[in-house]
């Protein structure tokens, strides 16, 4: 029989908890946590039971980013428009799924509803069929139009203005990792209950770690100084922890939850074919990012900016990501910079 060491907290009473740190707070954003947490339980059970009903595979069509859409995606992006689209807390959505941002029915659209949610469905889906861990991605800001419907503008905030984000891990357990700006803290979803129980409170990630993660095919067309930065991780060199590890799912939410936990540098960085990477700021890196700068972690861009300072000109802007540990992080940025002194 399991037995508990700690306190039992579940992500209600936690997101309850945090409001005490927002002075004004009216719980709508407590709310939206908590519908996103039921959304997320609804996605891992279909997960769950991928393979034993005809959910596995492409739905045969491509997304707004030119991917193939899995029907899993579909059913992700689903769970969560139709979680969100009527309760008067969402002004309007953003999907890596869909091409223009997705209105709230005019029955359900009302200007007291404060916030704009934004998410990747169904991150790595690429991994569904060999049954790697995938997950869901949001990012949450204040509205800033007024009206009943929210705006392309509202989704086109800086990272830097998120009041919350987070994931949900679908993996060995299902664990979802959110920030409103006080931390970051995890949950596992207890599936015998249906809820989801923290495990994980106040992540810390290491200062440092052992593990680089790149996708390596594309070698040939990163920048001198970031060739020789993942050519130098490799060499032997006890002193400053080298050589390190290289791991790579291919599931940036899987890659960049093994970063949170065991530290080391997540790289997306841009190619020749794509100048600024494959990741997309709103879904995907922005959310990230918030999570790893709260955990003390760092992300940063190719030219060394913050991530979260970005100004989004598009829905769909990618953008190159360096995030992880700090040390890690502060290592690869003076290579991109040309300062580091294995450079000289
Ligand atoms: P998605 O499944 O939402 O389209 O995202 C896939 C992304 C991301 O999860 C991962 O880090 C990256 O694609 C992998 O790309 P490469 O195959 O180019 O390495
Ligand atoms: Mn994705
Ligand atoms: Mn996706």
């Amino acid at each position: 029989m399991a037995t508990f060491s700690s306190k039992i907290v579940t992500i209600e009473r936690h997101t309850l908890q945090q409001q005490q740190f927002r002075p004004g707070a009216t719980g709508a954003l407590t709310q939206l946590l908590n519908d996103i947490a039921a959304s997320a339980k609804i996605i891992s059970r279909e997960v769950r039971r991928a393979g034993l009903g005809d959910i596995l595979g492409d739905d045969g069509s491509v997304n707004a980013s030119g991917d193939d859409v899995k029907k899993l995606d579909v059913y992700a992006d689903k769970a969560i428009y139709r979680m969100n689209d009527h309760t008067g807390r969402v002004c309007v959505m953003a999907s890596e799924e869909q091409e223009e941002i997705i209105p709230i029915p005019d029955k359900f659209a009302s200007e007291s509803a404060k916030y704009v949610l934004m998410f990747d469905p169904l991150d790595g889906s690429s991994n569904i069929d060999c049954n790697a861990s995938i997950g869901t991605i949001f990012s949450i800001h204040l509205r800033q139009s007024k009206g009943a419907h929210g705006t392309l503008e509202d989704c086109l905030q800086p990272g830097c203005k998120q009041v919350a984000a987070g994931y949900v891990i679908y993996g060995s357990s299902t664990v979802m990792v959110y920030t409103t700006g006080y931390g970051a803290h995890g949950f596992t979803l207890d599936s015998t209950l249906g809820e989801f129980l923290l495990s994980h409170e106040n992540i810390k990630i290491p200062d440092a770690g052992k593990i680089y993660s790149i996708n390596e095919r594309d070698t040939h067309s990163w920048t001198p100084n970031l060739q020789r930065y993942v050519a130098w991780l490799k060499e032997e060199d006890a002193e400053t922890r080298r050589p390190r590890t290289s791991r790579y799912i291919g599931s940036m939410i899987s890659d960049v939850h093994r970063t949170l936990i065991k530290g080391g540098v997540f790289m997306y960085p841009g190619t020749v074919k794509r100048p600024d990477g494959k990741l997309r700021l709103q879904y995907e890196v922005n959310p990230l990012a918030f999570v790893v700068e709260q955990a003390g972690g760092c992300a940063i861009t190719e030219d060394g900016g913050r991530v979260l300072d970005l100004q989004p000109t598009e829905l769909h802007q990618r953008t190159s990501v360096f995030m992880g540990s700090k040390n890690d992080v502060d290592e690869c940025a003076a290579f991109l910079d040309g300062s580091h002194p294995a450079l000289a």
